[in-house]
């Protein structure tokens, strides 16, 4: 067998939420597309015939002892915008932070040669980090989100994306949110369609996601058409459940149930659903969460500054809740997962 690349190095590769595989001095062979076709263990029989062949090929890479081989990593929770305040404005509670700083930085968006700047730039440092998988948040702004969309694809990151659905007047500012239910719904529907076509044009892994920000900021019309679509359309969902006791508490005051609860109510609690942060989870939310098999992006940087609290991961896994890490940039401050 001949391979275009063998890196030879330690690597370790996760196989359970608590086990990981090590295998020192394996050769991992990847062919002429880009993926691993075979791994051989130092013990394999073929081991000396591979690593010579690569060396007469110059297609052998041996890694320095101090460095290992580790999987891409997976950041399932970043808000794409909020790239150029990663590491600054963190001095404010989460209402307040939205408010004063995230919702204007956002609304910026509405010009996509700057999206496609910042955008270019943040899948660029998520690679650079190992993240070889994300799920976005992006914008109000079709155009720009697509702008991300072609970043994934032209720099080779798998992508989920979100096109932003907020409506509610009540919790939003008037320059920015949809001017109605009927719009965020049909920009999403517009979304997914043009998300499609440029990922088979493109041949890139690109997956819409059916985004409600959060509870708060929509409203409940728009919260049962985005439950509908995902369904119609078979569509990973993403958004905030009990970040914090002011999310938690606008829940119980508007709908006089858990934040959960509601989500649930508006079909957005799938086995394709990923949910950030759930600091304030109780433990009947996690039984919901295991029913419907939705997983939730564990934030535990963010959840320092805007929830207050610490995630109960042990407790989750106890109730079998899928866990898996994010960012969430920029209420997380670094991209390196
Ligand atoms: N809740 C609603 N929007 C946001 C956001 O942008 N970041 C965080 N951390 N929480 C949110
Ligand atoms: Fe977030």
């Amino acid at each position: 067998m001949s391979s275009e690349l063998v890196i030879q190095g330690s690597l370790f590769t996760p196989v359970s939420p608590t086990e990981f595989t090590f295998l020192r001095q394996a050769l991992v062979c990847i062919d002429s597309t880009g993926t691993i076709a075979r791994i051989v263990r130092a013990t394999d029989t073929d081991y000396s015939d591979v690593q010579q062949t690569a060396q007469r090929l110059d297609h052998l890479w041996q890694l320095p002892h101090n460095q290992y081989i580790l999987p891409g990593f997976i950041d399932l929770h970043v808000h794409a915008p909020q790239w150029p305040q990663a590491g600054l404005a963190l001095d404010r509670p989460l209402d307040q932070w939205l408010n004063t700083y995230t919702f204007p930085l956002e609304a910026k968006f509405a010009d996509t040669t700057y999206a496609t700047k910042v955008y270019h730039h943040l899948v660029h440092e998520l690679l650079r980090n190992g993240t070889t998988t994300a799920m976005y948040f992006g914008t109000l702004h079709l155009d720009a989100n697509l702008a991300l969309a072609r970043q994934c694809a032209q720099q080779g990151q798998r992508g989920f994306i979100g096109q932003l659905a907020m409506d509610n007047p009540d919790q939003t500012p008037a320059t920015y949110r949809q001017a109605s239910s009927q719009e965020a719904l049909q920009t999403t529907e517009r979304f997914i369609v043009q998300l499609q076509r440029l990922a088979k044009t493109t041949g890139a892994a690109l997956t819409p996601v059916i985004t409600p920000r959060f509870v708060p900021s929509c409203t409940s019309e728009t919260l049962r058409g985005l439950g509908v679509l995902a369904h119609r359309n078979d569509l990973p969902i993403q958004s905030h459940c009990s970040e914090s006791n002011w999310e938690e508490q606008y829940a119980e005051l508007t709908y006089h149930q858990r934040d959960a609860a509601v989500l649930d109510q508006f079909q957005l609690l799938t086995s394709r659903s990923v949910m950030a942060h759930g600091t304030q989870l109780n433990a009947d939310d996690l039984t919901l969460f295991a029913d419907r098999q939705t997983t939730v992006a564990h934030c535990p940087i963010s959840n320092c500054y805007f929830g207050n609290a610490v995630f109960p991961v042990q407790q989750a896994l106890q109730h079998q809740v899928n866990v898996g890490l994010g960012s969430d940039l920029s209420g997380g401050f670094t991209p390196s997962l």
